[in-house]
Order: structure tokens, then sequence, then C-alpha cells
């Protein structure tokens, strides 16, 4: 006979964790964003192991463009990703300032934000000029240093009135716009900056437009525009309806709604690339006065869409679901899969508030779903992460016992500057560092990276830069995920 004690063992299934600590999740996330921090590192930089670096970027194209966040495991600084690591940092602060107050996280949630958009402000010059990258990938990639140590190419990238960049302007718009709302009571001279440039950006981006990666080729290899600019012209006008009060914006969101594919598209997706669903949610989430009778049509058909999303999240939409790994991670591919986690985390909880809020249910199909089956879901997706999954290993570096060691990352893969202070160069990174088997000398505390396979396995190799690479916009949503799970 088996010993019950161990047959209980074997039946126990391991999603049954105890409940994660939420609040030293959230802790750390924040940090995370230091370790990605380029330009001159403040005084009260808590991450010890990264120092300055690129310090003089744009000197050449005779501009200022110290700052700003590395996106991943290189050195570049990408214009696209950045600004939507920023709008979704200021979206979780909107919905959950107060939990993150509560937690002791409200300014570093703040500092997070501005050291974006003290960047985003730099790098608009002019109203129809913005620098949407700094150094490329094939240079950059040619070589293994950390950012204090770079001998590549910081060539600066930008879009103007002849050589449009819709996108990438839309998505800084929508960052500083959400930004303006998060800085507005406790620096409004900094909120009210905040939603000129974003004005100026929306209306650049709007006359001139076109995809900024024909512009900057630099881009395409990376992070090219693959859904086109209209997303991203809907969603910075909606930000900037919410930032501003202004009916213009709203009307714009409404008018273009069907022409920019905001009523049309359902996308089970939502990413640095493609904003419609969290579109779709926020046309969905306006307060009933704000529900125009003249455009009811349009309000509808957008929620339409916001449930389309919702509801295949759930698997309970009689069309297209996401596919799921066999425990249940929701699966989109499998290059940098949890990005999609995070995102559908984050929407799937903000609805839920909503949901509640409004005294409201989800009407999937034949099913109902009420907020709180909602959040239960948005949790378990969290719970996998943290390490509820086959691998026992948390996806959030730094967290619990077991997490990639190997990160592909240069700055967490070689030692810190502050310790070894040689030089090290292009190559040398690669021989000495990269191929290391070796776990990596620093932790980057706080990110999430790609993560697993349609199998749910994992492997923890530096090469395997499909999973072991983290990216800014992986974190960012859940930033404010945590802050609601930390609380309730
Ligand atoms: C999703 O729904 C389909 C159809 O109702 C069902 O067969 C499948 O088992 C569900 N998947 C999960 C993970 O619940
Ligand atoms: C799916 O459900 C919606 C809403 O209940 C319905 O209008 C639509 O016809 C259904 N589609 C299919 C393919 O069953």
């Amino acid at each position: 006979m088996l010993n019950p004690f161990i047959s209980f063992l074997l039946i126990l299934p391991f999603t049954h964790s105890l409940s994660h600590d939420y609040h030293h999740a959230l802790s750390i996330t924040l940090l995370y964003f230091e370790s990605q921090r380029s330009g001159r590192l403040p005084y009260n930089q808590r991450l010890p192991w990264r120092h300055h670096s690129a310090l003089s970027d744009g000197l050449h194209q005779g501009v200022d463009l110290v700052g700003g966040y590395y996106d991943a495991g290189d050195n570049i600084k990408f214009g696209l990703p950045m600004a939507f690591t920023v709008t979704m940092l200021s979206w979780g602060v909107i919905e959950y300032g107060e939990q993150l107050a509560a937690a002791g996280e409200y300014t570093h949630a703040l500092e997070a934000i501005k050291w974006g958009t003290d960047y985003f402000i730099k790098a608009h010059p002019h109203p129809n000029v913005f620098w949407a990258q700094v150094g490329d990938g094939v240079t950059d990639h040619y070589c293994w240093q950390r950012p204090e140590d770079m001998t590549t190419s910081r060539q600066a990238y930008k879009i103007d009135e002849n050589n449009p960049g819709s996108d990438v302007a839309g998505e800084t718009a929508a960052a500083m716009a959400a930004a303006a709302i998060v800085f507005s009571r406790t620096n409004p001279h900094y909120s009210h900056v905040l939603l000129h440039h974003a004005q100026e950006l929306f209306e650049f981006g709007d006359k001139h437009r076109g995809k900024y990666d024909e512009s900057i080729e630099e881009a395409k290899g990376y992070y090219p525009s693959v859904s086109g600019y209209k997303d991203e012209l809907l969603w910075a006008a909606m930000w900037l309806y919410k930032s501003s009060g202004r009916e213009e914006y709203l009307k714009y969101v409404l008018e273009n709604g069907k022409n920019f594919g905001g009523i049309t598209w359902g996308i089970n997706e939502f990413s640095w690339d493609v904003k419609y669903a969290g579109l779709q949610i926020l046309v969905s989430m306006l307060s009933v006065e704000e529900q125009s009778k003249e455009h009811k049509s349009i309000m509808e058909a957008y929620r339409a869409k916001a449930e389309y999303y919702l509801c295949g999240c759930l698997n309970k939409s009689n069309s297209t679901n996401l596919k799921r790994t066999p425990e249940g991670l929701l699966y989109t591919r499998k290059w940098n899969n949890l990005q999609f986690v995070s995102t559908a985390a984050f929407l799937l909880t903000v609805y839920s508030d909503h949901l509640q809020a409004s005294n409201q249910r989800l009407t999937c199909h034949q099913h109902e779903v009420g907020p709180q089956e909602m959040l239960t879901f948005a949790k378990s997706q969290v719970d996998y992460i943290l390490g509820d999954n086959p691998m026992a290993m948390s996806y959030l570096v730094g967290f619990g016992p077991r997490y990639p060691q190997r990160v592909h990352h240069r700055g967490a893969s070689i030692e810190s500057i502050k310790t070894n202070g040689g030089f090290i160069g292009c190559t040398q990174g690669y021989d000495n560092w990269y191929a290391r088997l070796d776990p990596n000398p620093n932790v980057l505390m706080g990110a999430v990276v790609g993560g697993p396979n349609e199998k749910d396995e994992f492997h923890d190799e530096r090469s395997n830069y499909m999973q072991t690479e983290a990216c800014t916009y992986n974190t960012a949503p859940l930033v404010g995920v945590f802050a609601k799970l930390s609380q309730s």
C-alpha cells in the first residue's frame, strides 16, 4: 500500500501553491526598470550593478538624446516599444495608484515613467521631428558588451515631415498623454508639458501619415510596424481625450472607428505593435455620460470587439479562442510569448474592475462571466508566471527559489563595471561571458523573460533568446496587476 502521505503528494497538483507574495513581485518589477536605464544614473539609483552609459547619444546629430531605456537584452533604444512600455506603466498607475501607494511603490512607479517621458521630451525638439531610435541592431548585435563599455554605433534616427512615422508618433503621444494624467496632481507643470508634446506628436502623426519602419529602415528587422499606424492614431486620440477631456479627440476615435479598423478588427493580441484590444477596452469603459447618443452604434461596435478579445482569452468565444499550453498558459507564439500573457492579464484585471464598479457581467456567446471569474483567470496566468508551472520556475527573475539564471542580457551576463572596471571589448564579451555555462553574475531583478514554449518547456540558456530574453514591455503591464493583487 502506498504511504498515504506520499499519495497525498502525488495527487497534489502543482497549481496548488500557497498564495504568492505579490507585494514582493511588485517591488522587484519596478527595480527592473532601473537595470534598463540608459544615460546618467541618478543619486537614488537602487540597482547597484549598473552605471552611466551612452552619455553622448545624439551628439553627432546635434541633439541631446541621453537617457531613456534599452528595450531588452541589447543596448539599443527603440522608440516604439519604449513608448508602449511607458503607456502601460502609466495606465497601471492610473488604475491602481491607490494600491501602489498602499504598497509603498507609488514613487518608484512614477520614477519609472518619468525616466521614459523625460527622454521623450528631449527626443521631440520640434513639433514635426521625433528621434525614434538610437543604435542599430546590426552593429549592436555583432558585439556582446556592457552598456557602460559600448563601442558600437550610436547613430540616431528620426522621423519628420518627409519621413513620417505615424505609429511611433502616435504611441509616444499616447504614452505622454497617459503620463500627463499620472502627474496631474503631483506635478501639474510637468503634466502640462507632457500633454502639450502629446498633442503636437499626435497632430504630426495624423497630418504626415506613414509607417515609421519605412522611414527608419534600421527598425524593420526588430520592431516592424506590422499592424500599421491606424491603431496607434486611434489609441493616441483616446488617451488624449482621457487626458485633456477635449471632445474633438473622442470624436476622432468614433468617426475614424470604421476606416481605421477600431470597430472592425477583432484581434487576439495586444502588444507593442497591435493596440486594437486596448483601445476597444478603453472605449468600452467610458462612463454613461460620455456615451454620445449620436455615436451609440459605433460605441457598441467598439464594445463588441473588446468582448471578442476578452471572451477569446477566457476560452468562451464561439469563434477564435486563444491557444493554451497543456497546463493552461495563454499561448500566442514561440518568441517571447509572455509579453502577450502580461498584456492579457492586465486587460482582464482592468475590465474585471470595470464590471465590478458598473455592476455588469460579460456575455460570451452562451456564457456569462462575472468580475470575480475574470480576475481569477488573470490571477491564474500571473501565478503561472510566478512559479505554478511544470518547470516550477518563476519567469519573473529574482522571484522565489527558482528562476532563470542565464537571462539573455548583456549587462546582467557580464561582471559589473563596479567590481570589474577593465574594458570588455566587442567580441571579448562573446568569448568570455556569453559563452559561459555559469549563471549570470548579476540578477536582472523583476524582469519577465520570454517564457516557456507551447509544451510548457523552458531551457535556461543564454543563446535561447526566444525564451530567456526579457523586455521592458513584458514587465510593464504586470506592475498594475501586481499592485491590484497585492491589495486584494
Ligand atoms: C476551451 O473550450 C473548448 C470548447 O468549448 C474545450 O474543448 C476546451 O477543453 C477548452 N480549453 C480549456 C483549456 O479550457
Ligand atoms: C457566436 O455568438 C454570437 C453571439 O451570441 C452570434 O451572434 C454568432 O452568430 C455566433 N457565431 C457562430 C459562428 O456561432
